[in-house]
């Protein structure tokens, strides 16, 4: 598919997506939005795709926000359609069924942290800076950032966060349990790969259904979630990727998997 924004290449069985437009620190426009929506459900249906990493062009910016430009002359209503869009892109990426990596490499403020809270987990460079500082601009957050921050890390931390627009450097992410890993700026998108590439090397509807028994079973009691882990799992017991990769072990051979 054409993309004016966005750039996709393709290692392996992993999808590497970048948000492209340095010149405004890959700030999220309305179009950079429905583009983005586009391409993850055009992945989503890709089998030669098994996982996918999402960074930002340059080596500055993840990126730093939605587009103020664009947000400066919206009406009331306007305002809640580019939320609603913004939120309809979080929750498709978090309910795919293939992982998204965020490879945050620079700011990801505001709709950018908001679109790497959305991904599976999050490793981030030396130089990463994330925040929530939409109060500063006399807004809040819209993209699902006050819901899934509060959810992740707790709502006094939230509420710290929201209330200040404080921006936390690489290194204090990490310690608020934000991003996974930090590694040197040179390293972070190679170490994102390679984590990519171990995942895209594992039986995928191993990957899938526990994504989304760890996800919707934060939502559920623990006898309720325990309940739908036990029914996944026996279910993986029908597939060809559950055969190969006990075959597999018992033969001392490395698992081929088909993802079937
Ligand atoms: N929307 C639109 N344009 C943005 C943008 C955003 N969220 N963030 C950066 N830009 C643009 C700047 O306007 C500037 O464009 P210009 O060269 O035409 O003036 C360009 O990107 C470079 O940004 P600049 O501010 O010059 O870089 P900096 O290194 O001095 O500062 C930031 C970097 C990230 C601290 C600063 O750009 C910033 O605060 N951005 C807004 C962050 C924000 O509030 N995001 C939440 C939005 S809800």
């Amino acid at each position: 598919m054409e993309c004016q924004n966005l750039l996709v290449e393709k290692y392996g069985g992993v999808a590497l997506v970048t948000v492209n437009r340095p010149q405004v620190l890959n700030a999220l426009r309305s179009s950079v939005i429905g583009e983005l929506l586009e391409l993850f459900e055009h992945l989503s249906w890709d089998d030669t795709v098994k996982v996918i990493v999402l960074t930002g062009s340059g080596d500055k910016a993840f990126v730093a926000g939605a587009d103020i430009a664009e947000m400066a002359g919206f009406t009331a209503q306007q305002a809640l359609t580019f939320a609603r869009t913004g939120q309809k892109l979080v929750s498709f990426i978090g309910t795919m069924d293939k992982p998204v990596i965020a490879a945050v490499n620079g700011y990801a403020l505001g709709g950018g942290m908001e679109l790497a809270l959305a991904c599976d987990f999050i490793y981030a460079s030396e130089t990463a800076k994330m925040g929530l500082p939409e109060v500063t601009l006399g807004i809040m957050p819209g993209f699902g950032g006050s819901q899934k921050f509060a959810r992740l890390r707790g709502r006094n931390r939230a509420n710290e966060l929201i209330f200040t627009g404080r921006i936390l450097t690489a290194a204090e992410a990490k310690e608020w349990g934000i991003v996974n890993a930090v590694f040197p700026s040179g390293e972070l998108i190679a170490r994102t790969l390679e984590t990519a590439g171990k995942i895209a090397g594992n039986g995928l509807l191993g990957v899938t259904y526990a994504k989304h028994v760890i996800k919707r079973g934060l939502d559920m009691d623990e006898e309720n979630g325990m309940g739908y882990e036990a029914v996944l799992f026996a279910s993986l017991f029908a597939t060809a990727d559950q055969h190969e990769g006990m075959n597999a072990f018992l033969e001392k051979r490395k698992p081929v998997f088909s993802g079937s």
